[in-house]
């Protein structure tokens, strides 16, 4: 696929058939992965492949307890009507869009300082090079035909998956990715059409 056709193809996908994700097409994602730009050239970065049930459910365990509660959390919050059909989606599906693809990719980077309290913006490279490598991740998924989903760990969910998958001291987990065949029927909320004028400033705001 042309670089530009998979930018507009990727979507965010919550719904995914059965179909397994061959192993060729994993390993050229996971290659994408750590061609990502980074920090010092440091790649601190581990991802942790989930494919068997027993090993998703291990690690989704909290997710499934947590998805009712968020629920609610989510309908209280001002939303347009772009971000209310997207939330319609995503928030029912948070622990089904993990568990259904039987791939689960896991990333970890390492943290070094107080990732909640950084004492200046460059103490957050770890964080913004992972969020790199998760890019790739994403697009090269695309060019596969692929889609993803991607959930952000509520509060300390994170450090159960990391106990879960025996993630050493010092690692952070952002988020989980799902990755799969989109089901036929899958939903995809339409981006809100952005005016590039507005947001681009040429010389000056
Ligand atoms: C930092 C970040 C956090 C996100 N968190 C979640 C999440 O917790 N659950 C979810 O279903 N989708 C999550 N998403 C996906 C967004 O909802 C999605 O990218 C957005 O609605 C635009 O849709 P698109 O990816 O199809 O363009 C997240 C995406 C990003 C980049």
């Amino acid at each position: 696929m042309d670089f530009y056709e998979v930018v507009n193809n990727r979507r965010t996908v919550r719904d995914f058939s059965q179909k397994q994700v061959p192993e060729d097409s994993l390993s050229r994602i996971l290659q994408a992965a750590f061609k990502a730009p980074t920090n010092d050239h440091l790649r601190q970065w581990e991802i942790v492949v989930l494919q068997e049930r027993e090993s998703i459910e291990n690690a989704l365990e909290q997710v499934r307890e947590k998805a009712g509660l968020q629920q609610n959390a989510l309908a209280s919050r001002p939303l347009d009507d772009f971000q209310r059909r997207m939330y319609a989606d995503a928030v029912p599906k948070q622990y089904r869009m993990l568990s259904q693809s039987g791939c689960l990719l896991l990333p970890f980077y390492r943290q070094n300082g107080d990732l909640l309290h950084p004492v200046a913006l460059q103490s957050l490279n770890g964080f913004a090079s992972i969020w790199c490598c998760i890019e790739h991740i994403l697009l090269a998924a695309a060019a596969e035909g692929l889609g993803c989903a991607i959930r952000i760990p509520v509060g300390e969910e994170w450090k159960f998956v990391a106990r879960q998958v025996g993630a050493p001291e010092g690692y952070v987990m952002p988020c989980y990715i799902a990755v799969g065949y989109p089901a036929e029927d899958a939903i995809r909320p339409a981006q809100e059409p952005l005016e590039l004028v507005r947001k681009i400033h040429k010389e000056k705001w």
